[in-house]
């Protein structure tokens, strides 16, 4: 009974605060894709197409928008850190920060929730 009592008072404060905290959310995440944007220009426009229905400048390099629908957030997550290890098949090792991932995620992935 407690229990459920708590998560009735955390419903009634999620519909409470959910514009205010919706807006933080939102500020935040556009803040982290905006970042990723500029480091996908920067690290990964040269092979993949980051935007965009046009071929990648690599051809094996696929798409970001396709990328997108192939993995999840975490999926993507595992995906560069797997990356930022050992590369991925013809994919030469890239260095990113913990930081750099989420925003690259972010700006990925921009209509999910945030991981
Ligand atoms: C030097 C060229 C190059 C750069 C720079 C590069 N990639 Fe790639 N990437 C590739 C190639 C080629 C593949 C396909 C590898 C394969 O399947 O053999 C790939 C694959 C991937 C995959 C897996 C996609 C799949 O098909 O499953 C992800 C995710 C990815 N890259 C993300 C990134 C991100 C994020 C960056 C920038 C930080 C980046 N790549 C920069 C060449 C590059």
């Amino acid at each position: 009974m407690r229990k459920a009592l708590g998560v009735v008072a955390a419903a009634a404060l999620a519909m409470a605060g959910c514009a205010s905290v919706g807006e933080e959310l939102g500020l935040a995440k556009a803040a982290a894709a905006h970042r990723g944007e500029g480091l996908a220009t920067a690290k990964c426009a040269g092979c993949h197409t980051i935007a965009g229905g046009a071929a990648s400048p690599v051809s094996r390099a696929t798409p970001f928008p396709e990328i997108a629908k192939r993995y999840t957030r975490n999926g993507l997550t595992w995906e560069l850190e797997a990356i930022n290890d050992v590369g991925h098949y013809q994919m030469p090792t890239t260095a990113l920060s913990r930081d750099q991932m989420s925003a690259l995620v972010a700006y990925i992935h921009p209509q999910q929730g945030p991981s």
